[in-house]
This record gives C-alpha cells, structure tokens and sequence, in this order.
C-alpha cells in the first residue's frame, strides 16, 4: 500500500477521481476542501469574522471533523455534508484557507489521519505539505470551461437555480486566490504528474491514475 495526493484548481474532478480510486483499491479518501468548508460553514454559522483570530483559535478547539465510510462530512456530529456544498460556503472557504492558524490544524489533523499506508488525500496542498513523501502524486487541471459545466450541470441535477458565468467568474476568482496566497498556495509539486481531464471522462482519468499507481505499487 501507499499514499496517494491529489492536487488542483476547484471543480477539476479530483473528489469524485479520488473517491472512485479509494473504492476499486481498497483504500481511505479524505477531502481535505470538505474540512476547510467545514471551518468556513462553523465561522458562519457561529458570526465569527475571519479577522477576529481569538474566536477562529476557540472555534476550531471545539470543532471535531469527522468523515463516514461514505464520505458524507460531520461537525461534533451533525451532518453537514450539504450545508458545506453552496456557492456562498465555496468563496468562503477560500478565504479562510488563507489563515495560517486555521492551516496548521487542519494539516496537523490531516498528517494524524493518513499517518499509515493506504490513503488518498485531494486537496490543495497534500504533495507539497501535507503528504510530500506520498508515493504518488497526481496535478489535476482543467480549463475554466470545462470545470464550470461540470458544476452548472451538478446544480441543475440537484434542482439549484444558478447562472453559468457567475459559476465561471467564482472558479477563475478562488483559482487566482487558492494560487496566489501566501500560505501553501496551490501549485504543482515537482514530482506531481499532471493530467488535464478537460476533454476525459470520468473513466479515462480514473484509469489514467490507475496506471500510474500500478508503476509505482
Ligand atoms: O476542494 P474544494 O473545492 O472543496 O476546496 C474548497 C477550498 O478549500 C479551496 O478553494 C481552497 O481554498 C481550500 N483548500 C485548501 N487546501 C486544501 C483543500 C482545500 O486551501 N488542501
């Protein structure tokens, strides 16, 4: 068994690649952007400002992250799992992803839950900080397009009404943020291989990462 990284730009497919993995190999997924939703979601709900460090700090002391086996996303317990999923929450998250102290937990917890073998993080920063010794890693990239079709038509099926180019408009807005902070930026590892899926689908980029992992299991 290894550890497995998968990195990217939002909406680039790396959950639903990562979660497809995780069950033909027998392994544990984390979606490490579902813990920084979660911080998003809990600062909201609880009226904190993402300024005020003190009650970020006391925030994130009494919230427990936890996953089930099917992925489905807890805070001390409660569901959240679509509360974290709404366009308000996304450019949330992306803003605090930047504080410093809000990524030292969340890294910290992420180190402690894929301390042994057989794990596959996607996120923004597994292969250059969470996970650098991971024995493979994965850059996933689209174009703006392709990405925000994807997220149109996972709207439309769950009956939202949203509009197309504000869709865009926030991919290219987080993509510019999530590249250009200071903490942990996203960027490609060096020894990350990257796959464009623009023009795959789901089954080709799953098989595409399956044979890299077959190189080096
Ligand atoms: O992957 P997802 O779109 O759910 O991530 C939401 C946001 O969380 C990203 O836009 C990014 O700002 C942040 N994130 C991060 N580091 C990670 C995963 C997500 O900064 N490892």
């Amino acid at each position: 068994m290894i550890n497995i990284a998968i990195d990217g730009p939002s909406a680039a497919g790396k959950s639903t690649i990562a979660k497809l993995l995780a069950k033909q190999l027998g392994y544990v997924h984390i979606d490490t952007g579902a813990m920084y939703r979660c911080c998003a979601y809990q600062s909201l709900k609880n009226n904190i400002e993402l300024n005020d460090l003190i009650a970020l700090d006391e925030m994130l002391q009494h919230m427990e992250i936890s996953f089930d086996k099917a992925g489905n996303v807890f805070i001390n317990g409660e569901d959240v799992s679509k509360n974290i999923r709404t366009n308000e929450i996304s450019m949330r998250t992306s803003s605090i992803a930047k504080i410093l102290l809000v990524r030292e937990k969340m890294v910290a917890k992420q180190r402690e839950m894929a301390k042994a073998k057989g794990f596959i993080l996607d996120g923004r920063d597994i292969g250059t900080v969470v996970l650098p010794d991971a024995e493979v890693k994965i850059f996933m990239v689209a174009s703006v397009e392709a990405r925000a079709k994807r997220r149109f038509e996972e709207y439309k099926m769950q009956g939202v009404d949203v509009d197309y180019d504000q869709i865009a408009k926030d991919i290219e807005q987080r993509d510019y943020q999530d590249m250009n902070r200071e903490t942990s930026p996203l960027k490609k590892a060096d020894d990350a291989i990257e796959i464009d899926t623009s023009l795959l689908n789901i089954e080709q980029v799953v098989n595409k990462v399956l044979s890299i992992i077959q190189k080096k299991e």
